[in-house]
């Protein structure tokens, strides 16, 4: 039996006829030894008492948003940041729209929305609400998020129909929520991977630049994988507006020859991974002062072209044993990716689309080819965080081939 001793789970609890069977779910999660802290939506007050589930897990139980002493004792924010692991059961159609919208109307959406810690959604409702277009739409929407599905399992409902709607028995449940806290395998402990991520600047004068749209986003997201993983990790930062991922070494820099020399100074290393949007060029004389408009038309910048990080790494004599580049293409995206992945000398290059429309930079989702010397896999599209895990993965199978990423 895994311990869930020193876990926290935070329960929120829907008002559905299934709502009585989380008296046994809390049950399995203190005999587990977790700590178990319930939020009950109005609804759900209506099925079960808060004082049957306060002796059953030994803690308060939280009802109001508003309440001011809840709010002294443990505010809203609090009860979803202390928990390791937020799990809806039953979780209405109500209390699935809302959150697939984002809505926060209330004690248990609001923590929900108030969260960055993982979600397990135990759906709960009649057969033909689970298939409404509308209920569909919204677990796709949850799905995209990150959240994971506990059933529904098909069978005759309270309601006398009989299909999929049924919450799923609190031991399965029990599966999914240790499933989802036990420790990941960490294949990449004792060794180092190098990100680097953001745009590049590239000064023009004390007060203009040259730069791009990258925000970041993909190359942080590499950063927590890797920490996830295990590995040191050193990211390697242009200037962006995200918070520094735990567990990271962080190297801001500005331009792409700070950019280049922190990487050198951080090699030897096992994996690097090059997700910055370096600028090609900089200025060739960076002017000293403030360039004056002077009426005889705008100035002539010359350009000088600057070097190549992943092309200097990759050929350099402390080259990792796996160095991954980036393509940013707005046409012919793999043909311009196979090229870059000759002419940089790297092991493989994640190419992907940034024409406008495609809004990869700065947003949240990717769809990537992963281009190498034996051919090209096409990803389907997904979160940058689900793209940083999976290539971490990836990676860490080419380097530990003998160890499996997953326990
Ligand atoms: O930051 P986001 O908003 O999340 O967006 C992510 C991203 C679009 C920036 C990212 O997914 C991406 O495509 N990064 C590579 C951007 C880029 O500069 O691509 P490129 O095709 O111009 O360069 C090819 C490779 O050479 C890249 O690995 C780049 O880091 C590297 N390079 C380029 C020029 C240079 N002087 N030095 C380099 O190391």
């Amino acid at each position: 039996m895994t311990s869930l001793a020193g876990k926290s789970v935070l329960l929120i609890v829907g008002g559905g006829i299934a709502a009585y069977k989380v008296h046994e779910l809390v049950r399995l999660l203190k005999t587990r030894g977790a700590t178990v802290r319930i939020i009950l939506t109005r609804a759900a007050e209506q099925f079960v008492t808060p004082l049957s589930l306060a002796s059953l897990s030994g803690e308060k139980v939280y009802t109001s948003l508003f309440s001011l002493t809840d709010e002294v004792e443990m505010g809203h924010i609090q009860l979803s940041r202390a928990a390791d692991l937020l799990v809806v059961a039953p979780a209405t159609a109500d209390l699935i729209a809302k959150m697939a919208n984002g809505l926060a109307d209330d004690l248990a959406s609001t923590a929900l929305l108030a969260t960055d810690k993982r979600i397990l959604v135990a759906p709960a409702m009649n057969v033909r609400m689970w298939r409404h277009p509308a209920t569909m739409r919204n677990i796709e929407t949850l799905q995209r998020d990150g959240v994971t599905l506990a059933g529904p399992s098909d069978g005759e409902m309270a309601c006398g129909e009989f299909g999929p709607g049924r919450m799923a028995e609190p031991n399965e449940i029990l599966t999914a929520i240790v499933d989802m806290l036990k420790p990941k395998a960490q294949p990449l402990a004792g060794r180092k991977v190098v990100i680097t991520a953001g745009p590049t600047r590239e000064p023009i004068d004390p007060v203009r630049f040259i730069s791009n749209h990258s925000s970041g986003k993909q190359g942080y997201a590499i950063a927590r994988a890797a920490v996830e993983l295990g590995a040191e990790t050193v990211l390697v930062s242009g200037p962006v507006s995200l918070p520094i991922p735990p567990g990271v070494q962080l190297m801001p820099v500005e331009t792409a020859q700070e950019m280049l020399e922190i990487c050198e100074g951080e090699m030897p290393a096992d994996i690097a991974i090059f997700t910055a949007a370096v600028a090609d060029w900089r200025v060739a004389a960076e002017a000293p002062e403030k360039i004056k408009k002077t009426g005889s038309g705008p100035p002539s910048l010359m350009l000088a072209e600057n070097p190549d990080i992943l092309a200097t790494i990759s050929r350099s004599a402390k080259r990792p044993r796996i160095v991954v580049g980036f393509a940013a293409e707005t046409e012919h995206v793999t043909e311009h990716a196979v090229q870059k992945l000759k002419r940089k000398g790297c092991d493989l290059i994640v190419a992907n689309d940034v024409s406008r429309d495609a809004g990869v930079f700065g947003g949240d989702r990717n769809t990537i080819h992963l281009v190498s010397a034996t051919g090209v896999e096409d990803w389907p599209q997904m979160s940058k965080d689900d793209v940083a895990q999976k290539l971490m993965e990836r990676l860490a199978q080419m380097l530990v081939p003998q160890q499996k990423t997953e326990e």
